[in-house]
């Protein structure tokens, strides 16, 4: 849970599966299917909103890296997303085959994903900077009654902040500025404020060559009440040290290996 305790009151720490694993084409009904089956505790995904309004499930700003298709996804409508095969360039052997061609597996609208998946909590990043989408979103999330089992996540501080605004009780992470100041005052010695704004502190291991994951980040941050999920970690020996450091949750590529490590501390 979200209050700060002693860490022995503390919950065994979430397994995040991004962008819900590698395991399956990323961000599709298949790979977060497979996430929760294999038991992950949420599934991580990214949201776009496109030139009809749909919300849309993908994590690049264009359609070409994970489908037959390609361009800015923002000036697409739906049926045009549809169309595109999303399990197009997934595979398991660099490249030798691509087993989920041809297999109708497309990009899901964030509607399709809280259908297919009705208890599964979900980590949901709003990728763009835009207020509609975070007024969507919102919408969206308390039409399907979502509102208790997800936790909303954006770089985009205006974006964040007014998600925040629309849709009070859905934990949020700190967006990369508020972060930022936790992670840098923390650094300096120096006090961040006492109660951020979000509920978990979302931190990759290294900013470029600077440590930003340590101990001392994670009991500055349980003491002020916030929680730890680091990403991406898909090294099992550094899932380990940092499941040892206190974090409270791991994003990851490899949940499988994920629960395994965190099965055996
Ligand atoms: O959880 C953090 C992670 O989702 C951010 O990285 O670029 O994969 O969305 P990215
Ligand atoms: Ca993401």
């Amino acid at each position: 849970g979200p209050m700060a305790g002693s860490s022995a009151d503390r919950p065994q720490p979430l397994v995040i599966a991004h962008r819900g694993g590698d395991l399956r084409p990323e961000n599709t009904l298949e790979s977060f299917r497979h996430a929760a089956s294999l038991g992950a505790d949420w599934v991580e995904m990214d949201v776009h909103r496109i030139a009809d309004g749909s919300l849309v499930i993908l994590h690049d700003e264009t359609v070409d890296r994970t489908t037959n298709g390609t361009g800015d996804v923002h000036s697409m409508t739906l049926a045009e997303v549809k169309a595109l095969d999303a399990g197009y360039w997934w595979t398991p052997d660099q490249g030798r085959t691509y087993p989920y061609r041809g297999r109708g597996i497309t990009i899901p609208t964030l509607q399709e994903v809280l259908e297919a998946l009705p208890e599964q909590p979900l980590l949901i990043e709003l990728k763009d900077d835009d207020l509609q989408l975070a007024a969507d979103v919102a919408r969206v999330l308390r039409e399907y009654g979502a509102t208790g089992r997800v936790m909303v996540a954006s770089f985009h501080d205006r974006t964040l902040q007014y998600f925040r605004t629309l849709a009070p009780e859905v934990p949020t992470s700190l967006a990369s500025g508020e972060a930022l100041r936790f992670v840098v005052l923390q650094r300096l010695g120096l006090t961040p404020y006492h109660r951020p704004p979000g509920i978990a502190l979302q931190v990759p291991e290294y900013h470029g060559t600077l440590k930003v994951f340590s101990s001392g980040l994670v009991r500055l941050a349980h003491d002020r009440g916030v929680e730890v999920h680091a990403w991406t970690v898909n090294d099992p020996r550094k899932m380990e040290q940092i499941f040892l450091a206190g974090v409270d949750g791991i994003v990851t590529d490899r949940p499988d290996w994920a629960l395994q490590v965190r099965a055996r501390l």
